[in-house]
């Protein structure tokens, strides 16, 4: 199996490319490293013993990506590559819809004139918006998302099911992350954050190293268990996983065409003070916190049914809170720059 990675060097890329070379594909990634460090590579092979292909490209460069599928046999794509900050979508919306979006029309066109037709895409349980209840369901509909960001995620969504609809040869998947986080168990790939962090976890353990003085939780008054918003945090590498569950699927299922929609989270729902205790356990340090007012756009609570995950993907998202936060404070510990230091 050949598989181009876009964003391969990103995140969740990083641990994707990890797991899809344990499961002994080939893999081409494709990354204008905007966000990210061929750092996270060269430690995925070296904790493989298995060597990528690594094209620094932009994915709204079309004759690039034309020379990536005219020089690989690429069976599948898995496209990561998005910018991501919720906040700063708001700030510049333009640059997020013409790299989410823009960006993504350019890799399906290129997937069209060269006959690649398996597409998983990453998608968010952003795209259930406010109008849904918990916890969200592929059934439902899609809503209206908070951000521009979600917006470039629904988006993807209709070109998806529009591509689908003019090409019946084209299989999508749409995978549905939850919040993931945590970092390989080795501790020698993670989440390194350029800037501020925008996500939880990565803020706490910086806190923790030192880089920064203490966490903002904004808002205690939501209606929820404790007062503060709840999420549902599942680990990386069960996240990393689930892509390989979502090959195996479209592998197994040769006569499927169209777009199919999963969740992939845990099915619980988890408070930034749960959070807070946990990872405070897992260091046995207690973390400076302050409450800060709500921040625009937050949703108080939102966690996954998995159920078809689960059911169709022979997929669960098994490891614990706990693990999350020891593999975090691991990889955190070990390289308190991320891969800047290096
Ligand atoms: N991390 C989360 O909480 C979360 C939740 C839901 C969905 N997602 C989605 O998952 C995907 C990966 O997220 P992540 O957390 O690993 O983010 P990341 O920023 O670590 O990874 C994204 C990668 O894409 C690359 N990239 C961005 N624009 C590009 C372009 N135009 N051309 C080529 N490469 C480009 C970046 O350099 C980076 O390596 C994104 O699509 C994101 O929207 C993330």
């Amino acid at each position: 199996m050949n598989v181009l990675v876009t964003g391969g060097a990103g995140y969740i890329g990083s641990h994707t490319v990890l797991s899809l070379l344990e499961n002994n594909c080939n893999v081409v990634v494709f990354d204008n490293l905007f966000n990210s460090s061929i750092e996270s590579i060269k430690r995925v092979e070296s904790l493989t013993g298995k060597s990528v292909t690594f094209i620094e490209g932009d994915i709204r460069n079309k004759h690039q990506l034309s020379n990536v599928f005219s020089s690989h046999n690429i069976d599948t794509v898995i496209h990561f590559a998005a910018l991501k900050a919720v906040g700063e979508s708001a700030q510049i919306p333009l640059e997020y819809y013409q790299n989410n979006v823009h960006g993504s029309v350019c890799l399906l066109e290129a997937m069209a004139e060269h006959k690649v037709n398996n597409f998983i895409f990453s998608s968010s349980a952003t795209v259930y918006g406010e109008e849904n209840e918990v916890p969200y369901v592929e059934t439902m509909k899609l809503g209206t998302p908070s951000s521009p960001y979600g917006a470039t995620k629904v988006m993807v969504e209709r070109i998806m099911a529009d591509t689908a609809a003019s090409n019946p040869h084209f299989r999508g998947v749409s995978l549905r992350y939850f919040n993931p986080i945590g970092a390989h168990e080795s501790g020698k790939i993670g989440e390194s954050p350029k800037g501020i962090p925008n996500n939880l976890l990565p803020y706490v353990a910086q806190v923790m190293v030192g880089k920064r003085e203490k966490l903002s939780i904004f808002g205690s008054d939501y209606p929820t268990k404790d007062g503060t918003c709840e999420r549902d945090y599942l680990h990386v590498m069960d996240l990393a996983e689930g892509h390989v569950a979502a090959m195996k699927w479209l592998n197994d299922n040769q006569d499927f065409a169209g777009v199919e929609s999963f969740n992939l989270g845990t099915g619980n729902g988890v408070s930034v003070f749960e959070i807070v205790t946990a990872f405070e356990q897992a260091v046995d340090k207690k973390i400076p916190y302050e409450v800060s007012p709500r921040r625009a756009g937050d949703l108080p609570a939102f966690w996954a049914n998995a159920t078809k995950a689960n059911d169709a993907l022979n997929w669960q998202a098994n490891r614990s809170l706990d693990q999350m936060m020891v593999d975090t404070w691991r990889w955190q510990s070990a390289n308190p720059n991320g891969y800047d230091e290096d």
